[in-house]
């Protein structure tokens, strides 16, 4: 019965907001000439397929892309402030956009995201930048017609922030980046509150989609052209939990891998305090499921780990990854790494290190770490000077590359099946792809290749990327 009654929720919803598109559309056609738009996606994959959803309404609304700011009628900034660093790039942008609406009386500045769930950005950006003029939160992308809608007839600053979220809505609509792969969300919030991280403040508690919503998207999906899918959510491993009906991450994967015409399954990210045996047997099993796992470890401390809340040990990480390679032994294995969080000592980031050498990650993001207003260790003692937390951070790398080479060496003379992206911005004669490891391999092609699937001999290791022949 709630099922039934979300979906009505969500279908009243959306009904509503495609009226709004309309009435947007005749003032914008109303211009007498094309009107266009420039949408920015900061920081994580979430908020990048935010902005495809961002970009369909933005184009059902009447606007065409443009990938200039200097060209544009609409500009908007879907936010990140995971980190300090992300939080003054909006800023500084912000800034220059003054300039440009100077020229351009018809243009209209929106900013959305994370960023904009924090209550001191709303306070600043009301004190010091009026020239916003549409702002709302993570919890209603959905209401950008309508909010467009009330900015162009009133004439007013627009700010509408909700605290938490509502019903899922059941928007599948959206640009997509390459036709061929595409992210689909399938649950929203994060309930971890890992001491560090702002993200359960500004997305809210853990709620997942009903599973036969996100089969019915991915089916549409693959109708569409789509080969390649990534499953998003903070914590996938938790995916089902509260659903009236309780289903698990490991039976959504079964039920995608029956799709028929998908040819490949990712997700992320999945957390190491959960990560059940039935999903390591998943991936093990199910073929279209990529050997290729993101783990973040944040830091190698049992001491760290403990006060950033992470729920695991170094040992016991350590043995979930050498589990997870024993069932499934060419996956490959990524990782996100802070640095320099309070009360770090050398001991604690040679833990670390020694994690990094033992895991031997294909891939890494690494970061240092950013104290974020509100969380709890903001507030911790033993805060980390910014010249010791960086000397860390390049060494990490060091280590790290090391590891990324050695693996990709590993490489050398098999055979990958790369999924062609692009050709290259530098040579023409060269396309590039991701294997079903999500390496990056270019090659010798042309570009009708893009979107096709194809068997790669591995042959020189540059690091980041591998090259390869075709075979
Ligand atoms: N400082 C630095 N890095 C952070 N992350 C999250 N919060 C912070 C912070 N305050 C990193 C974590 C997470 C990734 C998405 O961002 O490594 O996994
Ligand atoms: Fe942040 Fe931790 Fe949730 Fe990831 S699991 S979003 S790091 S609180």
């Amino acid at each position: 019965m709630l099922e039934a009654n979300n979906k009505k929720v969500s279908d009243q919803e959306l009904l509503k907001q495609k009226e709004y598109m309309q009435k947007v559309k005749s003032i914008v056609s109303s211009k007498g000439r094309p009107m266009k738009f420039y949408s920015l996606a900061m920081g994580c994959q979430m908020n990048a397929h935010d902005s495809e959803k961002i970009c369909s309404m933005l184009i059902n609304m009447g606007y065409t892309q443009t990938f200039s700011e200097a060209d544009a009628d609409f500009i908007i900034y879907n936010t990140c402030c995971i980190r300090e660093n992300a939080e003054d790039k909006v800023y500084g942008k912000l800034g220059y956009l003054k300039h440009l609406k100077r020229k351009n009386p018809d243009l209209l500045i929106a900013l959305c995201g994370c960023m904009m769930q924090e209550s001191h950005v709303i306070e600043k950006i009301k004190a010091s930048y009026r020239h916003a003029d549409i702002i709302f939160g993570t919890f209603n992308l959905h209401k950008l017609p309508e909010l467009t809608y009330n900015r162009m007839t009133s004439g007013d600053m627009i700010i509408d922030i909700w605290e938490e979220h509502g019903e899922i809505i059941e928007d599948t609509s959206y640009k997509r980046e390459y036709p061929f792969k595409a992210s689909v969300n399938i649950m929203y919030g994060c309930n971890n509150f890992c001491s560090y991280c702002i993200v359960p403040y500004v997305r809210g508690r853990e709620r997942s989609r009903e599973k036969e919503d996100i089969i019915e998207e991915i089916k549409g999906l693959v109708k569409d052209g789509v080969k390649e899918i990534c499953l998003l959510g903070q914590n996938v491993n938790s995916y089902g939990k509260t659903l009236a009906q309780p289903v698990t991450f490991a039976q959504l994967l079964k039920d995608v891998n029956e799709i028929d015409g998908l040819e490949r399954i990712r997700f992320m990210t999945s957390h190491p305090k959960d990560l059940s045996d039935e999903l390591i047997e998943a991936i093990k099993t199910l073929d279209k499921v990529c050997p290729y796992l993101h783990l973040p470890v944040q830091s190698g401390s049992t001491k760290i780990l403990e006060k950033m809340n992470r729920r695991y040990t170094k040992e016991s990480y350590l043995n979930l990854v050498e589990k997870i390679c024993t069932a499934v032994p060419d996956i490959m294995i990524s990782t996100d790494i802070i640095v320099g969080f309070p009360g770090e000592t050398e001991e604690d980031f040679e833990d670390t290190l020694d994690v990094v050498r033992k895991c031997g990650y294909s891939t890494a993001f690494t970061f240092i770490y950013s104290r974020r207003r509100g969380t709890p260790a903001d507030t911790m003692e033993g805060q980390i000077d910014d010249a010791t937390a960086h000397r860390r951070f390049d060494r990490l790398l060091e280590v790290l590359n090391s590891g990324i080479h050695e693996i990709h060496s590993k490489l050398l003379g098999t055979t990958a099946n790369v999924l062609v992206e692009e050709v290259s911005r530098q040579d023409e004669d060269i396309v590039s792809g991701r294997s079903e490891h999500n390496t990056l391999i270019h090659f010798k092609g042309d570009s009708s290749l893009i979107g096709k699937t194809v068997p790669v001999r591995i042959t020189e290791n540059k690091t980041f990327y591998l090259m390869g022949e075709r075979i």
